[in-house]
């Protein structure tokens, strides 16, 4: 399979680069004692998870479908939380998980009984700080529902519980930041993890940014993990994928108002979702910021504002181009969504060897069916 014969729009996942991120979550964990656990929700393109599970200890999840997704594509250790079990959901999981975490207390107290005997038992904490840019990413932002507040704790539920969960990290490239909630965390809470076989310290490292200190954060966690007593873990998400993938599109129109902007056959609405969420740009591979040329990369959805980003380039761009839209699998091949009847992006894997390998396509029955399976009589 030739690239140049690809059909846009599609993600193209790169293995050396996914292998250079795994590298270094292998280091970290040679560091630190730390075992590490994928987290679902940012990515579960399942097709490359044959390269990604030498490196790493298993799954975790946010919802049912995810850890039967885990359990079944990925093995290892497969962990099990939601903000909100239903009975139901505690029941179809049960068997197939190593570690279900409660979010809060009442949930605990409701369904232990269905795991105990089959899986480790943990808990989420608040510990009321956090590392986020955006306070729609912050679980420690006011009256969040994300964990048991420290204060709302009953001291003894740490004797019936294995471990607990704090989450509070977003893409935070800072190690001093990071070290300082370890050291708050302990602080506040250390009397209890001293009785507990687990703590995850959730997502939101990002140890695989460039200059990191990797050797730093292996430290921390290490020497937290002695004082406690206990096994960490850690759960990235965008850690391991970031900037191994590009939704390729092309440009389809050029349309002039105020501004040139290139319409590209495929939208943040619909393929790259926390583009427009966020409100967090696209970079694009075949832009310049000297270039004279300026284009509003405009996607293709009835939406007013939907664009991926404003950027310059050497040459005017022309229809039938191909553009490459970085960094593009964190949170965005679980979002898909059919929004405007758009073709859905297919999904390659560019292997070592340099064979690119099919790993997913869709076509008009699959947005079809997404919508109604039966009509009504
Ligand atoms: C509980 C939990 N664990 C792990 C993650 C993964 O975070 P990231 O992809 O930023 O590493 C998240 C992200 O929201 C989360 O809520």
């Amino acid at each position: 399979m030739q690239k140049s014969e690809l059909k846009t729009p599609y993600f193209m996942i790169d293995e050396d680069k996914l292998i250079a991120n795994l590298e270094k979550a292998q280091q970290l964990k040679d560091i630190s004692g730390v075992k590490l656990v994928l987290a679902l929700k940012c990515f579960s393109t399942w097709g490359v998870f044959d390269i990604i599970k030498p490196y790493l200890d298993g799954t975790t999840s946010s919802g049912p479908y995810e850890v039967k997704l885990g359990y079944e594509t990925f093995g290892g250790e497969t962990h099990a939380y939601s903000v909100g079990y239903s009975e139901e959901d505690v029941r179809e999981v049960a068997d197939i998980c190593d570690k279900m975490i409660f979010n809060s207390q009442s949930q605990l107290a409701a369904y232990r009984h269905i795991i105990e005997g089959k899986a480790s038992v943990g808990l989420r904490l608040n510990p009321g700080v956090s590392y986020a840019g955006q306070d729609l990413a912050n679980p420690a932002r006011q009256f969040s529902r994300l964990g048991v507040q420290a204060d709302h704790i009953d001291d003894d539920v740490f004797d019936s519980i294995d471990g607990v969960m704090f989450h509070m990290n977003c893409e935070n490239k800072d190690v001093d930041a990071f070290i300082t909630l370890l050291d708050a965390i302990s602080e506040r809470f250390g009397q209890h993890l001293d009785k507990l076989d687990w703590v995850s310290l959730g997502g939101g490292v990002f140890f695989t940014w460039p200059g990191y200190n990797i050797e730093k954060l292996g430290a921390a966690l290490k020497t937290f993990a002695d004082k406690h007593g206990v096994q960490l873990y850690l759960e990235p998400g965008e850690a391991i994928i970031t900037k191994t993938t590009d939704l390729v599109v092309t440009v389809v129109d050029i349309v002039e108002n105020g501004m040139k902007t290139a319409i590209v056959d495929s939208a943040t609405e619909a393929h790259r979702l926390d583009t427009l969420i966020y409100n967090e740009p696209a970079s694009v591979l075949e832009a310049s910021e000297q270039g004279a040329h300026q284009y509003v990369i405009g996607s293709c959805s009835c939406l007013a504002g939907d664009q991926f980003c404003i950027a310059n380039f050497e040459q005017e761009l022309e229809i039938g181009q191909k553009l490459h839209l970085l960094d593009s699998a964190g949170y965005t091949m679980v979002k898909l969504n059919w929004f405007n009847g758009l073709k859905m992006p297919s999904v390659y894997c560019e292997r070592s060897n340099g064979d690119i390998q099919k790993l997913n396509e869709f076509d008009y029955s699959d947005f079809k069916r997404s919508l109604s399976q039966w009509s009504v009589k």
